[in-house]
C-alpha cells in the first residue's frame, strides 16, 4: 500500500511557527515520526509539502494512479479552497483529513473545511498523532474495499 501525506502552508515552519499552538517539534520531526509509522505497518509513503495552493492541487492529481489513498492537512487552505476539494473529488481516492490542532475549538473561520467533503475521515486536534490515526484508517479502508 502507497500513501501521499500532504501538507500545506508553513506547516514547514513548524517548531518556530506559534509554539504555543503547534508545539516545539520542527517539519522533519513530523515527517519522521509519519515515516516510522508507516514503516511499522509496512505503508510505503511519500510526504510533500508546498506554500502554494495549485502545488497542492498537482500533487493530488499526481497521485492518480500512483499511491491508493491521500492524507492532508491543507493548513489554511483547508478554509478556503474549492480548487483542492475538487481535485480531491476527481481523483476520488481515499482521504483522510488532519489538523495538528482542533480546528472547531478555535476562531470560526477555522470551522469551515472544503477538503472535509471529500475526505473519509478527519483527525483534528491530535497533534503529529493525527497523521498516524489517518494512515490506519486510511489502511482499514483499502483493505476492506479490496476485501
Ligand atoms: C492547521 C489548522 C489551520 O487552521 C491552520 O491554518 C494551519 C494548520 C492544523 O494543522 O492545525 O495552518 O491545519
Amino acid at each position: 500500500m502507497k500513501i501521499l501525506v500532504i501538507n500545506g502552508p508553513n506547516l514547514n515552519l513548524l517548531g518556530l511557527r506559534e509554539p504555543e499552538i503547534y508545539g516545539k517539534e520542527d517539519y522533519a520531526s513530523l515527517c519522521a515520526y509519519i515515516e516510522a509509522h508507516c514503516a511499522e505497518r509496512g505503508v510505503e509513503v511519500s510526504i510533500f509539502q508546498s506554500n502554494h495552493e495549485g502545488a497542492i492541487v498537482d500533487a493530488i492529481q499526481g497521485a492518480y494512479g500512483v499511491y491508493d489513498g491521500i492524507v492532508l492537512n491543507p493548513a489554511a487552505y483547508t478554509h478556503t479552497s474549492v480548487a483542492i476539494l475538487d481535485a480531491l473529488k476527481a481523483v476520488n481516492l481515499p482521504a483522510a483529513e488532519v489538523h495538528l490542532t482542533d480546528v472547531n475549538s478555535r476562531e470560526d473561520f477555522r470551522k469551515i473545511s472544503y477538503a472535509r467533503l471529500a475526505c473519509g475521515a478527519t483527525f483534528s486536534g491530535y497533534g503529529f498523532k493525527g497523521y498516524n490515526m489517518a494512515v490506519d484508517w486510511l489502511l482499514n479502508q483499502v483493505i476492506s474495499i479490496n476485501e
